[in-house]
């Protein structure tokens, strides 16, 4: 969910509504805002369905405010998407306003205690219950920041609170318990928010706020301290980037943008990394070469497309570092009681940092004494500050719901982390490093060259629009851009697609093969990997036999697959294991395109959120 509170002298519903924009992308299932209206009252406005419905509703609806106003825009988990499940909640006879990100776990047992003391509940969720429980205490006690210590000590599970008081105008107090929380600085005004986009068109100054502390904010003041009550120092950061980053520009869908801006985001996220002839992290290097030199084993934690990065990143480490990888779901890793030692590196990937399944995996990484290493593409976010180190990738701020730029951005991190630990353990012959900063250096020319199959890809899904399955094929570091190809057409198209590893086909799926089914093959290059490419050809051949409509995508020059593809998209030369950030490009192209010609929503699909905090 997406949250923002504002306090200062500017048009409140305003501000609210402007954060919501950029937050959107947190949740769509409905949205709403609440202030302290020009009577003293508190005035709320909450719609199921996009930002978009609230905002019809402001119109025939207006709410004037002075200067202090709290919104939301949900990711529905207790209570269905409805108008009255929306936040913000009312509490104390209508006299304040809650909102909430997260899950309230004992919520069964605070809600008996609710209606016990006489309050009748309309709704569904955890956060009606807060709010009631936080006004009775008012209620008790009489100032809204002490009650709100006392209830936020009593929830178990994960939250991110904001609330405001009628009887308390220009302040709004929130909490956060493992989920995230941001300040914003402005010059007579203060905001909150889940992460910066909420107010970074008004101020670039941030406080990120520490797990399990309360933040108060007045137009001229920001407090913070733990749920005791003892204030707690904090610093602030300026934001990297400007709002500007955060906008559609010209483009139809953030998804199209972000697509665009990979020959740069990558390239950014080289940057300042190679000296000479070699890769250097200085967030690595940080941690003492011994540390380094130590590690035995690593196991990459992620979820989605972040763990496909993973999986291909893993080829890279192992072949340049010469260290034993394997990828784990972040949501199945504590689980399986993993055999970790102080030898053990633990890698998180996650875009947003904040991910509450890959937070919990680092946590529980952190408390068995191992060596965790986070990649990130959101500074400050929760996930780097809790690892031991932060080696973030600057894709930009990415909104579309599904991940293009940040997963070849992540790729790039993961390559440059192996290339520093076969430096630093001596496993990597300096040709080898200078050959791997070459391929970085024409890198973001040949994604450049990528991102240009747009208009084929877009002629290709104009004439598949009723297609109903698709499946990807590809080997080595070809097989986890297959899964992410088909992760791709799932979110945005809601197409069922598999990706599989070419030579798995014939252990079975072989049998999905029918008429006309649309396979999209990855070839690996014949120059640098033959025996590969050779074997790909003959998987294509035993499913054209059969029937399938057959993609591929090819190095240019590679001809010998000619005579069994439908299309053929040609992508520029590049070293194996580079291959699979150029051939990614295509199919996240594909995707945007059958969901464009399905009419559907590119940027925000069905079900999804970008930053799932809750597990
Ligand atoms: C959600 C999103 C996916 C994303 C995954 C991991 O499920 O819908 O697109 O890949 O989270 O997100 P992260 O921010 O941790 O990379």
């Amino acid at each position: 969910c997406g949250i923002v509170g504002y306090v200062g002298p500017n048009d409140t519903v305003e501000a609210l509504l402007s954060g919501l924009r950029r937050l959107e992308y947190r949740g769509y299932d409905s949205a709403g805002v609440a202030v302290i209206d020009e009577a003293g009252n508190i005035g709320v406005r909450k719609r199921a369905g996009k930002l978009v419905r609230l905002e019809e509703l402001l119109e025939v609806s207006p709410l004037t405010a002075q200067g202090t106003g709290i919104g939301h825009t949900r990711w529905a988990t207790h209570g269905g998407p409805t108008d009255e499940n929306a936040h913000p909640h009312l509490g104390d006879d209508g006299k304040l306003a809650l909102i909430h990100n997260g899950i309230v776990e004992n919520f069964a047992e605070l809600r008996a205690e609710v209606e016990a003391a006489g309050i009748t509940l309309i709704g569904e969720t955890d956060t009606e219950v807060v709010a009631a429980l936080l006004g009775l205490e008012v209620a008790r006690v009489g100032d809204l920041e002490t009650a709100f210590r006392t209830v936020v000590a009593r929830l178990h599970g994960t939250f991110t609170l904001l609330a405001m008081h009628r009887d308390e105008p220009g302040k709004v107090v929130a909490a956060r318990h493992h989920s995230p929380l941001v300040v914003g600085l402005g010059e007579g005004e203060n905001f909150l928010g889940s992460d910066v986009a909420a107010f970074v068109s008004s101020t670039r100054r941030a406080v990120a706020v520490d797990e399990d502390n309360i933040a108060i904010i007045t137009p001229d003041e920001v407090r913070i301290t733990d749920f005791a009550g003892t204030p707690v120092e904090f610093a602030e950061y300026e934001v990297e980037w400007d709002a500007d980053a955060a906008d559609k520009g010209g483009w139809s869908s953030f998804m199209a943008k972000e697509i665009n801006e990979q020959p740069d985001s990558v390239a950014n996220t080289v940057r300042g990394r190679i000296s000479g002839d070699a890769v250097e992290i200085p967030e690595l290097t940080a941690l003492g070469a011994e540390r380094l030199t130590n590690v035995d084993r690593i196991i990459i934690i992620a979820c989605g497309t972040a763990s496909y990065a993973g999986m291909i990143g893993a080829y890279a480490i192992e072949q340049w570092a010469r260290i034993p990888v394997e990828v784990q779901l972040s949501h199945e890793f504590r689980y399986r009681d993993p055999v970790l030692t102080d030898r053990t590196m633990v890698i998180s990937v996650s875009q947003s940092g904040e991910t509450m399944d890959t937070l919990m995996a680092v946590k529980y990484a952190v408390e068995q004494g191992v060596t965790t290493v986070s990649v990130c593409n959101t500074q400050s976010a929760t996930i780097p500050r809790e690892s031991d180190a932060a080696v973030y990738t600057h894709a930009g701020p990415e909104v579309a719901v599904a991940s293009t730029k940040a997963f070849t951005a992540q790729i790039t991190a993961l390559y440059l982390i192996g290339l520093h630990l076969g430096r630093v353990r001596g496993t990597l012959s300096a040709e080898t490093q200078a050959d791997a900063v070459r391929q970085f250096e024409t890198l973001p020319e040949k994604l450049r060259e990528a991102v240009d199959t747009h208009t084929q890809i877009a002629q290709l899904a104009h004439w598949m629009a009723d297609t109903r399955s698709v499946l990807f094929l590809g080997r080595h570091v070809g097989y986890p851009a297959a899964l992410e190809g088909a992760l791709k057409l799932k979110e945005i198209a809601y197409i069922h697609a598999e990706g599989f590893a070419a030579g798995e086909l014939k252990h079975g799926p072989i049998a999905l093969i029918d008429h006309g089914q649309p396979v999209f093959v990855l070839v690996p290059s014949p120059r640098t990997s033959p025996l590969m490419h050779s074997k790909v050809v003959s998987n294509i051949q035993e499913i054209r036999a059969r029937g399938a409509r057959v993609i591929a995508i090819v190095e240019k020059g590679d001809t010998a697959v000619l005579p069994y593809a439908d299309d053929v998209i040609r992508l520029p030369l590049a070293d194996a294991l580079f291959e699979p950030l150029l051939q990614v490009i295509p199919l996240q192209w594909f995707a945007l395109e059958l969901s464009t010609v399905k009419g559907l929503d590119v940027d925000q699909p069905r079900n999804l959120a970008k930053s799932v905090t809750v597990e």
